[in-house]
Order: C-alpha cells, then sequence, then structure tokens
C-alpha cells in the first residue's frame, strides 16, 4: 500500500492502518464466492478441516515470514528478495521468486475482475427487484442467463478493471482505508443478518453439518491440495502481496499479533459464508457442487424472501464488490511496484500494462462461462485452469520457497530480531512449523497428487 506510511504518525494509528489494509486484502471473494463453491465441490466437513488446519499451521507462520521479509528491506518483492539473498550470502536465483508472485497477482486478477464483474451487475438486478418472491428455478435460470453473454460479462469485467486501476493508478490512499474501515464492519453486520435468515430454514443444521461433520470418505489427494492452496489464497500468501503490505509496517509492531488477527478475521468470513450458503443449498434442495455460480444461485433467494431483502440484497453485492476492489488493488501491486522500481516506468504506465494483461487474459475466464464452455484441457475450463495454477500450485511453491528462506537461508539471529516475540519459545516454535511443518507440508501434498505418495 503506497501510501501507508505516510499516512500514518503515532503507533496506534499505524497498527490499525495495516490490519485494515492487509485485512482488506484477505477478506474478499475468496472468502464469500471461493471457500463455499470449493467446498462444496469437495465434500464438506473434511475439507474444511483440511483447510483450517492450513490456515493454522501453515498460513499464519507464512504470514508472519512474508510481512518480515518486507518490513526487513522495506523494498517491492524483488528487490527484498535480492537484498536479503546478498545480506544471506545465498544464491542470486532467489530473486526469481518475486517474479513468480508478480505473475501469479496478474493472473488472479485476471479472474477475480470478472466474477466481482458478477458482483457488480447483481447490485442491478437486485436493485429492480429482479429476486422478488422469485423461486429457486427461477433464480437459477437468472444466473445462467446472465453468464451466457459473453459482451456482457465482458462488459462488467472492463468496468471493474477499470475502478481498479484508477484507485491503483493514485497509489493506494486515505480514502481506501477509510473505506476499509467502514466496510468490514457493514460486511460482519450482512453476514450475521443473513446467518439469522438462514437459521430460520428448514436446511440449517443439514448445512451446519455439511461444514463440519468429517467424511474422511470423500476427501481425495486434489481436494487436500485444493484445502491447501485455498489457505494461501484466502490469505493472500505465497505471492508477494503481504511482503508489500509488510513493507508499510513501522517496526514496534508486532507481526505475530496482527497475523493472528487478520488471519482470524479472514477464516470467521469464510465459516460465515458457509453458514449461510449450505442451509439455503438444502433447504432448497440444491447441489452442494454447483460451482462457480452458487452464492449467486443461493443468496438472491434468502433477498427475495426476506423481510428488508430488497435493501439487504443491494447493500450486499455492493460490499461484495467493494471487498473484491480492496483485494484486487493487493494483487496487481506486486507488479505495478516492479514495473515502477526495476523498469523505471511512470506509475500511469505501469498499471496500464499490468492491467492491460489482466483484463486480455481475463477475457478467457469469460468465454469459459458460455463460448468456450467446452473447450477444456486436461479436463478444465480455461478459468478452471488458471485457477488451479495459481492456487494449487504458484500459491503453494511460492509459500514453499518463502518458508525455506526464512528457515534455511536467512540467519536465524535476522528473523527473531525482526520478529521480537518476546518469549524464546515462540520463536522456536515459529522457527520450527517455517522449517520443517510448511515446506514438509507442501512438499508432500504434491507428491501425492502427482501419485508418488
Ligand atoms: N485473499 C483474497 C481473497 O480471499 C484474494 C487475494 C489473493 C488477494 C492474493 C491478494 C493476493 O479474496
Ligand atoms: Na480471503
Amino acid at each position: 500500500m503506497a501510501n501507508v506510511k505516510k499516512t500514518i504518525h503515532g503507533e496506534w494509528s499505524s497498527r490499525f492502518a495495516f490490519i485494515l489494509a492487509a485485512t482488506g486484502s484477505a477478506v474478499g471473494l475468496g472468502n464469500i464466492w471461493k471457500f463455499p463453491y470449493i467446498t462444496g465441490a469437495n465434500g464438506g466437513g473434511a475439507f474444511v478441516l483440511v483447510y483450517l488446519l492450513c490456515v493454522a499451521l501453515i498460513g499464519i507462520p507464512l504470514m508472519m515470514a512474508e510481512t518480515m521479509l518486507g518490513r526487513r528491506t522495506r523494498q517491492d518483492p524483488i528487490n527484498t528478495m535480492e537484498i536479503l539473498t546478498e545480506e544471506a550470502g545465498a544464491d542470486k536465483n532467489w530473486h526469481y521468486l518475486g517474479w513468480m508472485g508478480v505473475a501469479a497477482g496478474v493472473m488472479i486478477l485476471s479472474y477475480y475482475s470478472v466474477i466481482a464483474g458478477w458482483s457488480t451487475a447483481y447490485v442491478l438486478k437486485a436493485f429492480t427487484g429482479s429476486f422478488f418472491d422469485a423461486d429457486p428455478a427461477v433464480i437459477k435460470d437468472i444466473f445462467d442467463d446472465f453468464v451466457s453473454n459473453p459482451l456482457r460479462l465482458t462488459f462488467w469485467h472492463s468496468l471493474f478493471m477499470i475502478a481498479t486501476l484508477l484507485i491503483v493508478v493514485r497509489g493506494v490512499n486515505n480514502g481506501l482505508e477509510q473505506a476499509v474501515r467502514y466496510l468490514m464492519p457493514s460486511l460482519f453486520g450482512l453476514m450475521i443478518l443473513l446467518l439469522g435468515y438462514a437459521m430460520t430454514t428448514s436446511g440449517y443444521f443439514d448445512g451446519f453439518n455439511f461444514l463440519f461433520k468429517p467424511d474422511f470418505s470423500k476427501l481425495t489427494g486434489d481436494s487436500v491440495l485444493t484445502a491447501m492452496g485455498q489457505a494461501f489464497f484466502t490469505l493472500s500468501l505465497g505471492m508477494g502481496s503481504v511482503m508489500v503490505y509488510g513493507s508499510y509496517l513501522s517496526s514496534d509492531i508486532s507481526i505475530a499479533k496482527t497475523s493472528i488477527i487478520i488471519a482470524a478475521a479472514d477464516t470467521f468470513v469464510a465459516l460465515l459464508a458457509g453458514l449461510i450458503i449450505f442451509p439455503l443449498v438444502f433447504t432448497h434442495g440444491l447441489h452442494p457442487d454447483s460451482g462457480p455460480g452458487l452464492i449467486f444461485k443461493t443468496l438472491p433467494i434468502a433477498f427475495g424472501s426476506m423481510t428488508g431483502g430488497w435493501f439487504f440484497g443491494v447493500l450486499f453485492f455492493i460490499v461484495l464488490a467493494i471487498a473484491a476492489l480492496t483485494s484486487s488493488i493487493a494483487l496487481i501491486e506486486p507488479a505495478v511496484a516492479w514495473l515502477v522500481e526495476s523498469k523505471g516506468y511512470s506509475r500511469e504506465k505501469a498499471c496500464t500494462q499490468a492491467g492491460l494483461v489482466a483484463w486480455a487474459l481475463g477475457l478467457g475466464t469469460v468465454f469459459s462461462f458460455n463460448i468456450w464452455s467446452d473447450v477444456k484441457l486436461f479436463e478444465r475450463t480455461f478459468f478452471d485452469l488458471i485457477d488451479y495454477l495459481t492456487a494449487n500450485l504458484m500459491l503453494p511453491v511460492g509459500g514453499f520457497c518463502i518458508a525455506v528462506f526464512c528457515g534455511w537461508i536467512m540467519h536465524p539471529r535476522h528473523s527473531e530480531q525482526e520478529l521480537n516475540l518476546g518469549r524464546p519459545l515462540w520463536f522456536k516454535l515459529w522457527m520450527l512449523l517455517v522449517r520443517y511443518v510448511a515446506p514438509l507440508a507442501v512438499f508432500l501434498v504434491f507428491l501425492h497428487v502427482v501419485g508418488v505418495l
């Protein structure tokens, strides 16, 4: 976040500003759109358990690691890796890690913007009363009809991309911080309200059980990888985004505490989303594995029948689109920072170039839901492929490398000093997690998926 450093004065506000910005990056479509539909597609409880374990044992230690790396150098991710490898006297190739992060961010943004565009379009649908008293079949038709038109999806995708670029061009400013400050409470409030509605439906306990009662027979190697990938995706890890944010963090702030707060808030929103969506799924005889359209086929049912549903529906899709906006900024920032700092581009030129690449790539996702829906590689559409490539491969590989770097390359004296955890025991625990647990977990899951294990 380019200007967070400039806008902060006292200690308290700097910590709060960082938490706001980083929570804004973490909480987004990953929690509300992606978590429910991949949980549905991977059988529920057991998948959720693996996901939670990954957040706690890999996600939090890695978030601390990334924040620490960024704060130590106060540079963009590629420079950070260069400086720190030099400091450690290690191989130069580590800076390729920064490059992979830049690429992953742009690739994720490409489809993120398309889905955020759906949310924006749904503001309008909610506003015009499309969901009023509509039954689930009608609501499904509305969605299917909506995604069948490539031009319409391109329009909303373009609109969202432009909004992202307009904010990023100016550097992240006060306005954004203010937005996140109001956004998170409204999001929490709206979701609690929806949870209240979900609890009155007849499928609430089925939904609850689906989410929290593990059935390990439903767990495949690939779903374990997807759960792990989701832990990275939802916490914005493994691609340098957190490093950029960490580079603006003042040195007297506890990295451990802030990481835990951010991860907890993120997990809370994801679980809330699940507790809202699945009761609706079971109440109305829908399928948990309905894919990327799941929230658009379920939530409108609630808005169409609850008191005040028109108002809450409009508000919800606005809030979701803004939550996506505060994440998309974090997705493109590593690319922009790199183009500016290493290639000497102006901020405008850097944004335009990175944005154009992401926009063009996003057309592949747009077409995956209509004219290219039958075009498949490895049984996956373009959208599925790019999602798999980024969330399930690039982010975990990035996280693996960061863990190895912090655990084995960087001098422990440096990380201990930077993390400043107070008691030596905490540092030992963190070291154990980044040295052994995180890299080994990623490695073993990969081996399992390719069939070696
Ligand atoms: N964490 C965001 C979400 O859950 C997505 C994201 C990933 C944002 C990586 C920034 C970097 O929606
Ligand atoms: Na998230």
